[in-house]
């Protein structure tokens, strides 16, 4: 069972304002492999946020099946969720960093709410992690205080705290420079490598880096499509796959290979 997660028909429908209904997932399958990287791409409002809450039970579907580890959580509740859940890190956009809490308490409010370790322990895993996401020194600042790379590095740093074995990140790299979005995708691919989970990124357009997806899926429509890579992209015949790399992939077969 190597399958992190997986969606089998899933439908999802919202009822319209004005009446009527509109349909977001029309009975979508796919699976996201154990341990890899998956990029979710689609134009905004296509459903790639609703996917995400999916996986998380936040949202439910109205017919079909999501698994997580194998693990059926259509119609889970309560504790059966919780648990589910916990197994997750969520980077949202915006970070959600809190305002009025430090870099130190931010990373640390997992560790409070969720574990018993005592304030020294958590006191060094929160410095061990700062220094890992090169935040060492900053962590009596205010989140206003920092960059957005910073925000994003920080929020990266509080959703590892409780060693989630799936990483779920909603447009990571939104209000961020291109320099500033390839070095934090080229963190996210870094800290994968060494920590091994599922990372699941979804993103407005195909990432522009080389190695970082090893799967990629395309939302329009309600519709699903699933490449082995950003590259596989380009042979698809279908239309809006074919308008959907003209244009955003551009010069991404140019881009030079990075270490992971
Ligand atoms: N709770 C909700 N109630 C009604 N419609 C919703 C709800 N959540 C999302 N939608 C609609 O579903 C569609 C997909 O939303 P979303 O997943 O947020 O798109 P995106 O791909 O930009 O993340 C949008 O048209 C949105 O308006
Ligand atoms: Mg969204």
């Amino acid at each position: 069972m190597s399958a992190a997660i997986e969606f089998d028909r899933v439908v999802k429908t919202f009822a319209k304002s004005g009446g009527g209904v509109q349909t977001v997932l029309d009975g979508v399958s796919f699976t996201i492999p154990r341990g890899k990287t998956t990029v979710i791409a689609g134009g905004s409002g296509q459903g790639k946020s609703v996917t995400l809450k999916l996986v998380l039970g936040l949202v439910r579907a109205d017919s079909g099946r999501v698994l997580v580890h194998g693990r059926d959580i259509t119609r889970a509740g309560g504790r059966e969720l919780e648990e589910v859940r916990s197994q997750f890190g969520v980077l949202f956009q915006g970070s959600a960093l809190f305002d009025s809490l430090t870099v130190f308490e931010n990373v640390a409010l997992p560790l409070r709410e969720r574990t018993a370790k005592s304030e020294e322990e958590i006191r060094l895993l929160v410095a061990a992690s700062l220094r890992q996401f090169e935040l060492a020194g900053h962590e009596d600042k205010y989140p206003a205080q920092l960059s957005g790379g910073m925000q994003k590095r920080v929020g990266l740093a509080r959703a590892m705290q409780l060693k989630p074995s799936i990483m779920l990140f909603d447009e990571p790299t939104t209000g961020l420079d291109p320099v500033m979005t390839r070095e934090i995708y080229h963190l996210f691919a870094r800290t994968q490598a060494e920590f091994g989970f599922t990372s699941v990124i979804v993103s407005h357009d195909i990432p522009k880096i080389f190695n970082l997806a090893d799967q990629v899926i395309i939302l329009h429509r309600g519709q699903m499509d699933v490449f082995s890579s950003p590259e596989a992209i380009q042979w698809s015949e279908k239309p809006h796959i074919r308008e959907f790399v003209k244009m955003t992939m551009g010069d991404i077969y140019q881009s030079s290979v990075v270490e992971k």
